[in-house]
């Protein structure tokens, strides 16, 4: 398989550091600790890593708030353990993605030290300032996507400030091209160490309209989200530094970078992907997929159109941001739903992103109290929305104290479910999900038609059945996903008829279904692969 690219064919695996594994027990995971880890990484069968930021951070919204961009933050472990882990990853062609957070720094970042400090100081254009408007007024109606306007007052020199999130997190002024200028060289400086790629935080922000206009009305809630975002989001200067971005990646070898693309659908995410833009662009309508096979069917089918020949599809079904797929699509403990969606993520045609814990079915935590909330979006927005802490909690490893995370208290409690719900226990259970992912993964990996193989749907019913194709020129599988909880039957197209084909894994049954009457009858909520290779198939 030499012409395997780890990015597109590959499966990438997120971590949020704060929770994978705390190898000095402070209650806080960090990079020694998944260092230590990457043997299970590697006999999960991912190809990358994509780390939440480990730089330093005071941790306003828990690394999201940067404070030194080529520094690696002590809690994680330091520059040493970012060394040593980056060096063990790579020694196991594990690749490393880095998150960039460059819309806003931290407001104890040097540069917004400096900037703050007067309106004379050399870094005062490197953020956002403006004066009371003429009325005594906010400079416009911007709001921060975390609560209340995005403009700050700062009394030292008399001026606001922008923030699209937090207040701790000043918006970088990317039209002073010695910012441009700072964050590339930044870059650089990751590319050198060796880093593979980088993942992009909310990019399509990093611009905003150079006359400040306000944003018009629309209807929603919260105040963010009564406002078109035509004026502080998607402007058209970001295609330049996408350009010079991507040419210092790719004077080096095979890098990749993929955005998060902030507000927008697929068609926006589509928009910044190419040759002179991004690799990849996140598409999240699987996040907001009910359990139905028609909700996942057209969210693949208009990302696959819109993409065309022109871009590589990318799918999620969990990340650092949204409540788990476990918790979203399951109330009890049963991970039947959980296999059929494993089973799409894998199967479909792009690269799929994973998250710590996906892999064994992990629940969110429940978060019951107000003074319980770390992250700061639950306590703005409480009773309402409850934040994101819910799936941040620790990985759980074992049936040990703390789950095997910690010896001592971890910053986030562990799930309750995890003496049973764990690596361990999972591993030594034949039908567990972690070992159905496992064996998932391996598919993916030997049988190339799931990294390159064109995709075809075959059926689908919208409260039932999702069937594709995915055809290479030496083999075809079939993927049947049964979402209903009873019998299904799938109703076959004559040249897939002939009864020559091979299992490849089913949550359900060991042994090929047979075909009776044009059909194949699926268990309930059974997912299922089958495989026919080339001699078979091409009379
Ligand atoms: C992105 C991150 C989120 C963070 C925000 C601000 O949406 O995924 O976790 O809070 O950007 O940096
Ligand atoms: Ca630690």
């Amino acid at each position: 398989m030499s012409d395997f690219l780890w990015w597109r064919d590959g499966v990438i695996y997120q971590i949020y550091p704060r929770s994978f594994m705390d190898s000095n027990n402070d209650g806080i995971g960090d990079l020694p600790g998944i260092t230590k880890k990457l043997d299970y990484l590697v006999d999960l069968g991912i190809d990358a890593i994509w780390l939440s930021p480990v730089y330093p951070s005071p941790d306003a919204d828990f690394g999201y708030d940067i404070s030194d961009y080529c520094e690696i933050d002590e809690k994680f472990g330091g520059m040493k353990a970012f060394d040593e882990f980056i060096h063990q990853a790579h020694t196991r062609n594990i690749r490393v993605i880095m998150d960039l957070v460059i819309n806003h720094t931290s407001d104890q970042h040097s540069w917004f030290q400096q900037s703050r400090s007067s309106k004379t100081n050399e870094y005062r254009d490197w953020y956002i300032w403006k004066g009371k408007s003429e009325r005594n007024k906010l400079p416009n109606n911007w709001q921060s996507r975390f609560g209340g306007s995005g403009w700050e007052w700062d009394p030292t020199t008399e001026e606001f400030y922008f923030h699209m999130f937090a207040k701790e997190q000043p918006d970088l002024n990317w039209s002073n091209p010695k910012v441009v200028e700072a964050i590339l060289d930044m870059i650089k400086f990751w590319l050198e160490k060796g880093v593979d790629g980088f993942r992009l935080d909310v990019f399509n922000a990093y611009y905003k309209d150079e006359k400040f206009r306000n944003n018009p009305f629309k209807l929603g809630l919260p105040k963010f989200d009564q406002q078109k975002h035509i004026y502080d989001i998607d402007q058209p200067q970001m295609f330049h530094f996408l350009k010079e971005f991507r040419a210092l990646l790719d004077s080096y070898p095979e890098r990749y970078a993929v955005g998060e693309t902030f507000m927008g659908d697929f068609k926006t995410s589509a928009h910044y992907m190419g040759n002179n833009a991004l690799h990849a662009a996140f598409e999240f309508s699987f996040l907001n997929s009910r359990y139905k096979p028609a909700n996942f069917y057209q969210a693949i089918q208009q990302w696959e159109d819109e993409l065309a020949q022109v871009g590589w599809p990318c799918y999620v079904l969990n990340n650092h941001d949204v409540i788990r797929s476990a918790s979203r699509y399951t109330k009890s403990e049963d991970d039947g739903r959980l296999k059929v969606l494993a089973t799409l993520m894998l199967t479909v045609r792009g690269t799929p992103f994973m998250y710590y814990g996906e892999e064994i079915g992990m629940r969110d935590i429940p978060i019951n109290k107000k003074s319980d909330v770390l992250d700061p979006v639950g306590r703005v927005f409480w009773p309402f929305y409850k934040g994101r802490d819910g799936c941040r909690s620790p990985m759980q490893w074992n049936a040990d104290k703390n789950a095997g995370f910690s010896k001592e208290i971890p910053w986030l409690p562990v799930h309750d479910n995890f003496p049973w719900r764990n690596v361990a226990k999972q591993t030594n259970d034949p039908k567990s999900l972690l070992n159905f992912y496992k064996k998932l993964l391996k598919i993916r990996k030997e049988y190339p038609v799931f990294q390159n193989g064109m995709y075809m749907p075959l059926t689908y019913d919208p409260k039932k059945i999702l069937a594709y194709i995915r055809q290479s020129n030496d083999q075809i599988a079939l993927i049947a996903l049964n979402f209903n909880k009873k019998e299904v039957a799938l109703v076959l197209s004559s040249q897939l008829l002939k009864d020559d084909w091979k299992l490849l894994i089913s949550n359900k049954r060991d042994t090929v279904p047979k075909i009776f009457d044009r059909k194949i009858t699926l268990f309930g909520n059974e997912a299922m692969v089958l495989l026919k290779q080339d001699h078979q198939f091409s009379e």
